[in-house]
């Protein structure tokens, strides 16, 4: 054989080859990511992964502005086993519930035999979220907690400092009102609506009497604390400081009314900031941001959240789904989101990396908040208990009940579910 012969053989069994395993090993995955949480940001995550992995295509889905909502379009995916979805984005009360109904794959297998030691580069509140009897079920997406967002030129400008507590918060809301005389101008939006984020609203001043929903497993309900909370929210709305119809206001309600400037108060979760800072915000460079405030005498609370990476049990490419999570759940990872969505590091060294902190200066004081952050109550029966505090929380706010009424229906209704 002449060696040109040779040489055209080699180079064509080498193409052949190429294409072949090109052909082969060309994975599409789809990932569901929630509409709230910046997916045009996590596209440019998902392509820079496409850049060094030329045989992986990432296909994004969306869905749903509510943890709820998207949570009920899962299940429908779920429930019908369909493996057209290999990736989801699940808030941070659901990976335990996921795993425990099958519809997500460990990730022990490809972080290896010290899984534990993993899990612990992350803040703690998340690796315990994702571990369920020692399997690693989720990796965590990104961090989340809740927040005070103020306006800050309409603090300034009336001589008032940031509250410490809810009463100082009523105080100041009324004082801003009487001088500003703008009857677009609320005081304060929370969540009334009957959506996951009610359970917070319920949560953070029962939390800052220093009352636990449930320990040990079991209900450790503080009927009067319960009263005091329910009383607190409602009470914005009858004195003017919130508005009439809270009732009906989701997370993402208030997120809006604040930027558009109608605001002057709001409890939200940290995605909030990176959309007030947006081009088409209002609120642009006017907006603080503080821990929540306390009850009178309690400790501030705020409530846990964040996003996990799961993985479908039902992925015709789990191996290479889980692949693509790990570099998800990486710091690296967690930096860009950072420093271009706004979003929570999961590790705690992002919080304090130079060009995070150049990013978004307000982490540094995010960081204590989001590791004193509650937890909601941990339970296979999550779902029914998040279905009795938020229809509470949004019945006593409609006026259909009294905060003691509420209270009382909330406790019975409790106890069924957690003996
Ligand atoms: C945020 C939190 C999530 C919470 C949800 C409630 O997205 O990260 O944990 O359940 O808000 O609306």
């Amino acid at each position: 054989m002449t060696l040109k012969r040779t040489m055209t053989l080699l180079l064509a069994g080498a193409a052949v080859t190429l294409s072949a395993s090109v052909a082969m090993a060309q994975t599409n995955l789809r990932v569901f990511v929630s509409s709230q949480h910046r997916p045009d940001v996590w596209r440019k995550a998902f392509d820079m992964y496409e850049a060094k992995n030329a045989n992986v295509k990432v296909m994004i889905e969306t869905g749903g502005n509510t943890s709820e909502q998207q949570a009920q379009y899962l299940n429908t995916v779920m429930t019908a086993k369909d493996s057209s979805l290999d990736i989801m984005i699940l808030d941070v009360i659901r990976p335990a519930q996921y795993a425990a109904a099958g519809w997500t794959v460990p990730f022990n297998d490809v972080l290896g035999s010290d899984a534990a030691s993993a899990m612990k580069r992350y803040l703690p509140a998340y690796a315990e979220a994702n571990t369920v009897d020692g399997k690693v079920v989720a990796l965590p997406a990104f961090a989340d907690a809740m927040f005070l967002y103020y306006r800050k030129d309409l603090l300034e400008k009336h001589g008032i400092q940031p509250p410490q507590t809810w009463d100082e918060l009523a105080a100041a809301a009324k004082k801003v009102a009487d001088a500003e005389k703008d009857p677009n101008l609320q005081g304060l939006s929370f969540q009334g609506k009957a959506i996951e984020g009610a359970v917070c609203t319920f949560l953070l001043p029962y939390w800052s009497m220093g009352k636990q929903l449930v320990s040990d497993g079991k209900l450790s309900f503080d009927k009067e604390a319960a009263v005091k909370s329910l009383k607190l929210w409602k009470d914005f709305v009858d004195q003017g400081v919130a508005k009439k119809n809270i009732a009906e206001v989701a997370t993402d309600d208030t997120r809006k009314e604040f930027q558009a400037g109608n605001v002057l108060f709001a409890v939200n979760w940290s995605y909030a900031w990176g959309q007030f800072q947006g081009a088409e915000s209002a609120v642009k460079n006017k907006v603080g941001v503080v821990k929540l405030p306390a009850v009178q005498g309690g400790q501030p609370a705020s409530c846990l959240g964040g996003w996990e990476w799961g993985v479908s049990a039902y992925s015709n490419n789990k191996t290479e789904a889980q692949k693509f999570v790990q570099y998800l759940s990486s710091p690296e990872i967690s930096e860009f989101m950072a420093i271009n969505a706004a979003l929570l590091p999961q590790f705690p060294e992002v919080y304090t990396d130079a060009d995070v902190t150049k990013a978004v200066p307000w982490f540094a004081n995010a960081k204590p908040v989001v590791e004193t952050a509650k937890a909601r109550p941990v339970t296979p029966r999550y779902n029914e208990v998040s279905e009795i505090i938020r229809t509470t929380v949004n019945g006593v706010l409609a006026g259909q009940s009294t905060p003691e009424e509420g209270a009382t229906q909330m406790e019975g209704r409790l106890r069924r579910v957690l003996r």
